[in-house]
């Protein structure tokens, strides 16, 4: 298996204030990866590393075997990294059907690729709302929408940030149904979320941040083993 993703002693700030403090890990291709660790640790910070949208002051980043340093985002989303930020960011003034065509692509010749088809049999709830405009949309089918626009571009790698965020039970229930059935075909993805029993369910590995260090990684079943941990750090 390929490794997908790699990050080495990854360092990155906000003006003077620094926030990664030298973060690694790796991830092989298939597997699902959840950052973990409470508010304000460093996870979207991460995120926004990989995807190009903050520079590293110190370490690397590669996909694919490729370094993606100086890549603006537009370029690390054509190595094939699709992201759903926290907040979402859907056009507003274009319907549903526009969102997903907007950015869509199948620049690495994925088979089967996504398409508007797909996409509605994963979300029917999107093809019922095909013709309203982002800015119509509940909380939840925004959700949907910024997942299926970013599985248009037909990514190796999925992000999501927050995931279920602030979204009604029987909508988190859809979105993890479907980050399943994800899975199940081969997609790489990581994951932030608040909460541990899906996330339990769906990844190979859990990487916990406290301050910008990764204080603790492992398996589903270790990160159940270790209570002392998860109170001390996830406080739950
Ligand atoms: N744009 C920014 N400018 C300055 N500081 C920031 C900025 N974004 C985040 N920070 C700070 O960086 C640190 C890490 O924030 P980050 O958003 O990565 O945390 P997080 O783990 O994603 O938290 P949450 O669970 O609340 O989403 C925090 O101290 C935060 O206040
Ligand atoms: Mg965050």
């Amino acid at each position: 298996m390929a490794t997908l993703l790699k990050v080495d002693d990854a360092q990155a700030s906000y003006g003077s204030s620094h926030v990664l403090h030298g973060v690694s890990l790796a991830l092989q291709e298939g597997e699902v990866l959840t950052l973990l660790g409470r508010n304000g640790m460093g996870k979207s910070t991460l995120l926004k590393c990989i995807m190009g949208l903050l520079p590293l002051r110190q370490g690397s980043i590669s996909i694919l075997g490729k370094r993606t340093q100086n890549l603006a985002a537009f370029e690390v989303a054509r190595l094939g990294v699709g992201y759903v930020p926290e907040g979402r960011q859907i056009f507003p003034t274009l319907n549903v059907e526009e969102n997903l065509v907007a950015t869509a692509a199948n620049r690495h010749g994925a088979k089967p690729a996504f398409d508007l088809k797909r996409i509605y049999e994963f979300f029917p709830r999107l093809e019922e709302r095909r013709n309203n405009m982002g800015n119509q949309l509940s909380g939840g089918e925004q959700q949907m929408l910024a997942i299926g626009r970013a599985l248009m571009t037909n990514p190796k790698l999925l992000i999501l940030d927050e995931a279920t965020e602030g979204l009604a039970p029987l909508v988190r229930a859809e979105i993890w149904r479907v980050l399943g059935e994800l899975k199940q075909t081969g997609l790489t993805m990581i994951i932030v979320d608040k909460n541990l029993k899906p996330l339990l369910e769906l990844a190979n590995q859990h990487v916990v941040l406290e301050k910008g260090h990764v204080v603790w990684s492992g398996s589903s079943q270790a990160l159940q083993d270790n209570r002392v941990m998860v109170e001390q750090y996830l406080g739950v």
